[in-house]
Formats: structure tokens, C-alpha cells, sequence
């Protein structure tokens, strides 16, 4: 039905909306194979290389343990690992791995780098995260959603809380869009996705699909009658430490704890979240902000990240199942 050979996964947008979808059904088939030992491999003796310029715990293992399953082969270069941008630009390393590899995954800052590796690569190249998008998690994330919600995305309202201008706040309006889903933004104005790049594109395609997207400083209005209450970290990979103090003032408000899963008024919403999380003093980055600002935990409370609403480890596995999804689908 769909011919994805050869394409690109570089964001959301890209995608029309039956193919962004046909995306998602693929990983559903390839996770229930998976778990009824029925899985056939469709990527034997293929190369695939991993590139991470920012640092990884699930993307790289998703795209491993995918690849494995598949049949494929993976290459792991580290951030600093490369020599790219250093001593290479990425338009002559594009040209090399491309003769070496059957798909590359990349993870790194601008967006454009992306789009230049797969201008000049010459074989498939899925974006593993960038300071614009994210669009592998949105696949994962939209599964997610399904498997907790038994009716179509266009009766499925999400409120997405926090720093909706980085990578995660735009993915989930393209993703919202092209699903056709209730989609809500709750921040600060400062913080509201780009309009140029990500809602004037996402409103156009939310008119075909008939998606509706709600950008709001309310935390209660963005979050009444929501099905999932979604955040991300306030600070991201490669923005300077001197944002923290800032992005704590602005994004005091917009924590996701008791009170807010409360104001849905819906007692069976659930909790998402990409990870990692600061819901907790476990990590040195944690401490680090407990140690300065006297916070236990910043964009959701450990209260809700350990309560039964929090879905936070199903959406990491399917970043497998989605993972793999797209390799196959491009490569297989
Ligand atoms: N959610 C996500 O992309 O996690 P990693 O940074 O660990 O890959
Ligand atoms: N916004 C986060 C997402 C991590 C998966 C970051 O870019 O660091």
C-alpha cells in the first residue's frame, strides 16, 4: 500500500498523514510478531550506522536492539567519536558513509545537519533527534497513546506542558496534527512552539486531518478533559547551563504533579514522558538542582512519574517496536 523505500525520516512533516500512520501500524504488527516469536527479518546483512553527537540511553538502543532483530549490522560512533564538523564537514562524511552503509541514524544539534547528511548520503538517513525534532519519540509516543486509548487518534486530547520550544513541543504538534488529535500546548509565551517553522505548517495540515491545536498559558485550560499530560525536561541536551535559573522561573507552574493530573478532570488520564526525567534527587544533575534551588524534582513530581497514570516505561519500549518500524519500512 505504501512505498517508503528509500525515503528519509527526518521529521514529521515530511510525512503525510496515511503514511505517518502506516508507520505506526507497522510497529504494532512488528512488536506483536516480536512477542509471538513470529518476527521475519527483513534487514539480514544490511549496515546501518549510528551516529550520536548528543548522548543516548534508549534512541541507541531502540535502534540496536531494532537492528539485531532485523538482521542488520550497526556501527556506533560516540559524540566526539567522529570527525565530523571538526575536521570534516558533514557533506564529505555524508558522501563516505553513504558508500559504506545502507542507513545512518543521526543525533545531533541543528536540524540542518540532518537534512545535509541525507541530502548527500545517497541512502536513507532517520533523524535520531535534533534541537528542532524528534521524530521517532512522536512515533512511539502516538503507539503508546493508541494502546492505552481504544478509539481513534482524533478522539485522543493531549496536553503537552513545559518547554514547548524545543525539539519535543514541536514534534508534538506535527505529530497531533497529522494524527488528527486534540493537541494542547501549556507554557509560557516565551516558550511557545516556532510559529513559522511548526504551527503555521502544523495548522495546515490540522485542516485536512481535522486536528485542533490550543496554545495556552493555562495550565487548567490546557489540560481539562485530557486523555495523556505529557512533559519534557526544562533544559535541553546542548542549551548553555546558564538558561537553568530562568527556565526554573518560567517553568515552576507548568510542573506536572497531583493537582495538574487532577485539573483533567478525567481519573483515567495518564502520564507520559520521553526521558529522562528530573522527578528526583538520583542522578548528579538532580542533586545538583535540589543543591541550588531546593526543588526534589522539576517538570514532574515523583508522585506522578511512580503513580499507576504514568505509562513512562511502555513509551520507552515502543521506541523499539517504532524504531525498527522505520528502518524497515525504508530499508526493508
Ligand atoms: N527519549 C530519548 O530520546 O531518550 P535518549 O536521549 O536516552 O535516547
Ligand atoms: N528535549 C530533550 C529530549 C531528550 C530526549 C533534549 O533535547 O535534551
Amino acid at each position: 500500500a505504501f512505498n517508503l523505500r528509500g525515503r528519509s525520516f527526518l521529521k514529521e512533516l515530511d510525512f503525510t498523514p496515511r503514511e505517518f500512520r502506516f508507520l505506526i501500524d507497522l510497529a504494532a504488527d512488528l512488536k506483536r510478531a516480536k512477542y509471538t516469536g513470529t518476527e521475519r527479518q527483513h534487514l539480514r546483512g544490511r549496515n546501518i550506522a549510528l551516529i550520536f553527537e548528543k548522548t543516548s540511553t534508549r534512541t541507541r538502543c531502540a535502534f540496536e536492539v531494532a537492528a539485531h532483530d532485523q538482521g542488520a549490522h550497526v556501527t556506533y560512533l560516540d559524540p566526539g567519536g567522529s570527525q565530523i564538523g571538526h575536521k570534516e564537514s558533514m557533506k564529505d562524511t555524508a558522501r563516505v558513509l553513504g558508500r559504506m552503509f545502507d542507513g545512518i541514524e543521526y543525533r545531533g544539534s541543528e536540524q540542518r545537519l540532518v537534512e545535509e547528511l541525507a541530502e548527500h548520503a545517497g541512502v536513507p538517513v532517520w533523524n535520531g533527534l535534533t534541537d528542532e525534532w524528534h521524530p521517532t519519540q512522536m512515533l512511539a509516543d502516538a503507539l503508546t497513546m493508541r494502546e492505552h486509548r481504544d478509539r481513534p487518534f482524533n478522539q485522543i486530547t493531549f496536553a503537552y506542558l513545559g518547554d514547548a520550544r524545543n525539539n519535543m513541543g514541536h514534534s508534538y504538534v506535527a505529530m497531533g496534527a497529522l494524527l488528527g488529535m486534540n493537541v494542547r500546548i501549556a507554557a509560557p509565551r516565551s516558550l511557545w512552539p516556532d510559529a513559522d517553522m511548526v504551527v503555521k505548517p502544523a495548522r495546515e495540515v490540522a485542516h485536512r486531518t481535522g486536528a485542533t491545536i490550543t496554545i495556552t498559558e493555562d495550565v487548567t485550560e490546557g489540560v481539562q478533559g485530557a486523555d495523556f499530560v505529557l512533559t519534557d525536561v526544562w533544559v535541553s541536551m546542548g542549551e548553555p547551563k546558564e538558561v537553568w535559573d530562568e527556565r526554573i522561573r518560567l517553568l515552576r507552574p507548568y510542573q506536572v504533579n497531583a493537582d495538574v493530573m487532577k485539573a483533567t478532570g478525567n481519573p483515567d488520564a495518564k502520564f507520559m514522558h520521553c526521558l529522562p526525567a528530573f522527578h528526583d534527587r538520583h542522578t548528579t544533575v538532580g542533586e545538583d538542582i535540589y543543591q541550588k534551588t531546593g526543588m526534589e524534582a522539576l517538570e514532574v513530581t515523583d508522585e506522578v512519574f511512580e503513580s499507576d497514570a504514568s505509562i513512562v516505561f511502555d513509551e520507552a519500549e515502543n521506541r523499539m517496536h517504532t524504531i525498527k518500524a522505520v528502518m524497515v519500512a525504508t530499508l526493508g
